[in-house]
């Protein structure tokens, strides 16, 4: 007899505050406003520079240096070098700042050596990467933004500050607002994606969410904004690789999220490793002054990446690390991380006039005034306070917090015969099978902070049995193992440079595993995949040239598929993957990215449908790593390929490859829901824009479905002529609105000349008058078009 199942809680109302609706807006101009900085951190200016020109009177050369410097602890690692003898450095003023260091127990002792045993007892700032959550991890970055919600990206920064706070931290490497169009790149993971106006929205609400309206109450951080700039397109994927990009490429695309954040306060900037069109970004001048300082107006103080002054050497751009040194430093790199090179060349590059002193002055100035700003000088022990761990880590709201970011990030990629959710009252067993399925350690991705990966997160088979409990019996097994594969034997250089996530082709313990698999999958009624990739595949120093499902995994999968039962794929993954092979041959696939501690319980809710997913795709998912670099808003070319010609022989001599579709497997803003939303006809206020005026557009959707669900309604334009050429499409708008069950809603957008502005030929920042399209729609390559003209 068929068992009764839980109620299914088709929810409209969520935990966590409405979305905050984002309109079309000037958000993208990154030419010089105000110096909002300054307006955002409210200093007491008066006070604060009497206070700093009186202590750097009495600091000499050597502890003005000190301050330049930046050490890494040994509690994470997270780069190639870390000198053990930081802690006495700290203590003898030769150190300003310290990262990878935290705990009560571990930064509280180093903040009081500073500031009783250093001369002048000048308190030390402690960073760390804080990236997606600090012991309560959230999804993965790039997840995240798959949100499509500012108020998840806020949120989410916010309680990591709280959390990261409590444990000593009080400055966070992050957002990083790389735009990114290559998932060989491992960084994708942590990048806000493809799109500028995407990227730029989000980094200023995780800036705010860090840094709330006050940077030194000790629940708030100061952020970075990184890495200036370009390290997101990163030749062949290939991390710390050169980056070539063309000045309008480059204005239009990569510095907006950054000057975004300028105005939206961000208390520093850390340079990239790139070198960036000849000059290696973190030796650049014009980056670092010219933009950033004097057209930008920036007034908090810049971080170099790691060893990035050192690597001036081998990029070919100095000759020694001396060398590096005074380049970096007169470029306006105010501290050095880890690299020591201005620890040690510094006096002399003074010395021999250099670098001068006035120079440092500024450095060091603006470094004390951060430590002000953190109210390091009223206090240096804010941050630590030893109950706060206990009270304001994990805790249960923190937890269902990540819970609910999770479940807005998950993206359903594909559901045919709404294989989703899961019926669960003609199912009786479900077959979970997969690496990722009785998993902990992946959860959480590859950059989470101090997240515990042993117990903490909770897997996907946890969250399946908390919400099934005896309804459904789970036959689990591991299926598949989703390490690089080599052959025995291999001694080619890369292999083994990772521990783990390696294995040898063929070892009977894979064929084993694909065996118990076949026979749980036998006895169920549906099987449940839980896919991907091993953590350590993407993040930093994680470059990939297959970005297909690693291991076993396929040979896992077509044994399955035999069987002809429904199957639901589960993905867990920091990458667009490869999927072509997945979308053919499964029946749903729903995005997990890495979904964060409380990731079982959230993709549980969203396969028993008590919640339907609601995210959409920030980066494309190409057909096949050929087709890299694929992205939503590219240009139109000279000869564009028209897939729907019926005569496909007039198409011969156009953009096009013999042997692929130019389309993508999904498309960017692509994302289905359990609910069926309907649009309909979208409506111009005019057919006109002028230059002084707007233009509203506006689309009523429905939820014509059963289930409630939050749909993205997305706003694209195109400019059809130029005085350079113009995407074929750029998202202008979004808005993210949840829907009861037959529900309809009326979606407004505005638009001005200045959503329609962009670095012009002569690179002056402005509307061109003359035709244009909007679009309206529920994925970039699912829109309406109606035409409408930009008029003087
Ligand atoms: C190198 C990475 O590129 C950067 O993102 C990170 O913040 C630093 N290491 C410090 O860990």
């Amino acid at each position: 007899m068929k068992r009764r199942i839980l109620p299914l809680l088709i929810s409209s109302t969520l935990a966590m505050p409405a979305a905050m609706a984002a309109d079309a807006g000037a958000v993208l101009s990154p030419v010089m406003g105000e110096k909002a900085s300054v307006a955002v951190w409210k200093d007491d200016k008066a006070k604060m520079d009497a206070f700093i020109t009186d202590l750097m009177a009495k600091m000499t050369l050597d502890e003005k240096i000190g301050q330049l410097d930046l050490q890494s602890g040994i509690m994470a690692n997270t780069g190639s070098l870390v000198n053990y003898e930081y802690e006495d450095w700290v203590a003898e003023g030769k150190v300003g700042s310290i990262f990878n260091n935290f705990t009560y127990e571990r930064a509280y002792p180093l903040q009081k050596r500073a500031v009783e045993e250093s001369r002048l007892g000048i308190p030390i700032i402690i960073g760390h990467d804080i990236i997606h959550g600090h012991k309560t991890i959230f999804p993965q970055s790039l997840g995240e933004v798959a949100s499509w919600d500012l108020e998840v990206a806020r949120l989410g920064a916010e309680i990591a500050a709280k959390e990261a706070t409590a444990d000593g931290i009080m400055w966070t490497f992050a957002p990083m607002a790389d735009l990114v169009r290559d998932p060989r790149w491992g960084r994708v993971s942590e990048a806000p994606g493809e799109d500028v106006y995407l990227a730029t929205k989000m980094s200023v609400a995780r800036v705010q969410g860090f840094q709330g309206d006050d940077l030194a109450s000790p629940t708030t951080m100061a952020a970075t904004a990184k890495h200036f700039v370009g390290y997101g397109l990163s030749q062949g994927g290939r991390d710390y690789h050169s980056t070539d990009i063309s000045e309008h490429e480059l204005w239009t695309q990569q510095m907006p999220p950054f000057k975004a954040m300028v105005d939206a306060g961000v208390a520093t900037f850390m340079t990239s490793f790139n070198d960036l069109n000849g000059i290696p970004a973190s030796g650049s001048k014009y980056l670092l002054t010219d933009v950033l300082r004097d057209q930008w107006g920036f007034e908090g103080f810049v971080v170099t990446d790691y060893t990035a002054v050192n690597e001036l050497v081998p990029h070919g751009y100095a000759r020694d690390d001396k060398h590096a040194a005074e380049i970096a430093f007169n470029a306006g790199a105010d501290m050095d991380m880890v690299g020591k090179s201005y620890m040690d060349y510094m006096a002399e590059l003074v010395e021999e006039g250099k670098v001068s002193m006035e120079k440092i002055d500024h450095s060091v100035r603006l470094i004390l005034e951060m430590k002000w700003r953190l109210g390091l000088f009223e206090d240096p022990y804010r941050y630590f306070d030893k109950e706060r761990a206990d009270r304001d880590i994990l805790t249960a709201e923190n937890l269902e917090l990540a819970r609910d970011a999770a479940r807005k990030s998950a993206v359903l990629l594909k559901n045919d015969n709404a294989a989703l959710p899961l019926a669960l009252d003609d199912i009786n067993s479900i077959a979970l099978i997969g690496p990722l399925a009785d998993n902990k350690k992946d959860m959480i991705g590859n950059w989470a902070g101090a997240g515990d990966r042993r117990k903490q997160p909770v897997s996907l088979k946890e969250g399946l049995e908390a919400r099934l409990g005896d309804n459904v019996t789970i036959n689990y097994a591991q299926g598949a193992t989703y390490a690089h594969l080599h052959a025995e034997g291999d001694t080619s250089p890369h292999v083994g440079i990772r521990s783990v996530g390696r294995d040898v082709i063929g070892k009977p313990a894979h064929a084993k595993m694909i065996k118990e698999a076949v026979k749980a999958a036998k006895k169920s009624d549906v099987i449940v995949l839980a896919i991907g990739e091993e953590q350590r595949m993407s993040g930093e120093a994680a470059s990939r040239v297959e970005i297909t499902l690693p291991g076993t995994q396929r040979e896992l999968m077509e044994e399955l598929k035999k069987l002809g039962k429904p199957m639901v794929g589960v993905l867990f993954s920091g990458r667009p993957n490869d999927l072509s092979w997945e979308h053919q041959n499964l029946d749903a696939i729903l995005h997990a990215w890495y979904p964060g501690t409380s990731g079982g319980h959230a993709i549980s809710d969203l396969l028993v449908g008590d919640f339907s997913p609601s995210g959409k795709l920030p980066m494309t998912f190409p057909r096949s790593v050929g087709q890299i670099p694929l992205y939503y808003n590219m240009k139109n070319t000279g000869r564009p390929y028209n897939a729907e010609n019926p005569n496909q022989r007039q198409e011969h001599y156009k953009s096009r490859y013999d042997d692929s579709p130019n389309s993508p497997l999904y498309a960017f803003g692509h994302g289905l829901s359990y609910a069926d939303f309907q649009y309909g006809e979208v409506k111009l206020s005019s057919d006109h824009l002028k230059m002084d005026g707007e233009l509203t557009v506006s689309v009523d959707v429905t939820n014509a479905g059963k289930h409630a669900g939050e749909e993205v309604v997305q706003l694209y334009t195109r400019q059809m002529v130029g005085s350079v050429t113009r995407p074929v499409q750029e998202l202008k708008g979004f808005q993210k609105v949840n829907f009861a069950a037959g529900e309809t809603k009326t979606i407004t957008f505005t638009l001005t000349a200045e959503d329609l502005s962009f670095y012009r030929a002569d690179m002056s920042w402005g509307a061109e008058a003359g035709d244009f399209q909007v679009m309206v729609g529920t994925a970039s390559d699912n829109v309406q078009r109606l035409p409408f003209k930009l008029v003087d």
